[in-house]
This record gives C-alpha cells, sequence and structure tokens, in this order.
C-alpha cells in the first residue's frame, strides 16, 4: 500500500489517549498511614496526590489511580517495554519500580506527548510510516524514542557504538540497539526504525533541534 493507511479518529484517541481525571494537590512529602502510603507525583506536569498501598508499581499508580492507560501492561516483568515511561526525562520501565520510590519525580507518559487533534512529531511520523500495527507496544516506543534521542545527543555511547567519545552516526543499527528493550510482537520493527531515523531528522532539518520536542 503506498502512502501512511488510514487511520479513523477512534482509533487514534485509543492509540494516543487523552488524560484521565485529574487531582490537584500541594506538594507534600511522602506519608505513611495504617500500611497505605500518600505520595506526591507530577505526572504531565500536574501534581497528583496518591494514597496506595506501599506494593504498588508505578505502572499501576498510573493506570489503575490516574486511569492513565496509554501506558500499557505487556510482561509486567521489565522484558518488553510496553510499560516504558520518561521519569526526570529519562526513560523506564515503571513495572519495575514502586510508585513510592517516586515522591516529587517528574513523569511523563504517552498522554503527556501529543493528543489526536495535536500529534506529537513522533506520533505523526509512526503513522506516516505504518510503524504499528495491533498498536499495543507504540505507546512505549514512542516514549522509549524520545528517551532514547535525548540520550544519544547527551553523548551516551551504545553496545554498538564504534567510539565511546564524540556523537556516532545515528544509523539504523544504533536506533536498533538503542530501541531493543521495547518488544514488538507484531514485528514492525523496519516502520519503527524509519518513524525514529524520519521524526528526527525533520527536527533537525526544521528546527535545529537535535530530537523532536
Ligand atoms: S510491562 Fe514493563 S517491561 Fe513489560
Ligand atoms: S504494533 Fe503490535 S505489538 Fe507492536
Amino acid at each position: 500500500m503506498d502512502g501512511p493507511r488510514p487511520v479513523c479518529s477512534a482509533w487514534l484517541a485509543r492509540l494516543f489517549p487523552r488524560p484521565g481525571p485529574v487531582r490537584r494537590t500541594a506538594t507534600q512529602g511522602a506519608v505513611c498511614k495504617k500500611g497505605r502510603s500518600v505520595i506526591t507525583l507530577t505526572v504531565n506536569d500536574t501534581a497528583y496526590e496518591l494514597d496506595l498501598d506501599p506494593r504498588t508499581s508505578l505502572l499501576d499508580a498510573l493506570r489503575d489511580h490516574l486511569a492513565l492507560t496509554g501506558t500499557k501492561k505487556g510482561c509486567d516483568h521489565g522484558q518488553c517495554g510496553a510499560c516504558t515511561v520518561l521519569v526526570n526525562s529519562r526513560r523506564i520501565n515503571s513495572c519495575l519500580t514502586l510508585a513510592v520510590m517516586h515522591e516529587g519525580d517528574a513523569v511523563t507518559t504517552i498522554e503527556g506527548v501529543g493528543t489526536p487533534e495535536a500529534l506529537h512529531p513522533m506520533q505523526a511520523s509512526f503513522l506516516d510510516h505504518d510503524g504499528f500495527q495491533c498498536g499495543y507496544c507504540t505507546p512505549g516506543q514512542i516514549i522509549s524514542a524520545l528517551g532514547m534521542l535525548d540520550e544519544f545527543r547527551s553523548g551516551w555511547p551504545s553496545h554498538v557504538s564504534e567510539s565511546l567519545e564524540g556523537e556516532p552516526e545515528l544509523s539504523n543499527e544504533e536506533i536498533s540497539e538503542r530501541m531493543s528493550g521495547n518488544i514488538c510482537r507484531c514485528s514492525a520493527y523496519p516502520n519503527i526504525v524509519d518513524a525514529i531515523r524520519r521524526a528526527r531528522d525533520e527536527s533537525v532539518a526544521t528546527g535545529g533541534n537535535k530530537e523532536p520536542a
């Protein structure tokens, strides 16, 4: 099929959902009460107060307490990357960390990246390059791509970088290696790599930034 495949608005809204209900609160330190923990998280620039079981993962806190279901639960064991979010601008697997470990941290989920009406350039590039099939891994792929490009811009080498110094070329091999923590059961990998490359190249060409903002 030539060109991007048509995507209906309902599917787009499911792929890149809006934020859920908001509970705002003043910032406060973590509080323990009767086996519960009360913490404050800033998620997508909004402060939330969460009263939760201290064993709650960050992933479950986002999905079950804040109704931010854009972040997906795949394996729940740190193996698939579907749950990737940015914490203080660094990508992590949110299933592998407890919410109480992130008191006061700033979390970015796919809901904070763009909306169906105003897609982030990386989201638009995934659509243009057919970078998904079922879409289950896509939020994690996009968050991971943004974190990965920030790491690349900061000069972090990867396992396939020829030199540990200087900025390597962002080859397909570099993108694949740096995105290897994000599994796609539909095997959309070639198109995912194309989408990330195009988003990054267009950002450099048009904005002077080295990553999509
Ligand atoms: S759900 Fe977290 S890595 Fe798979
Ligand atoms: S698009 Fe289906 S898992 Fe990646």
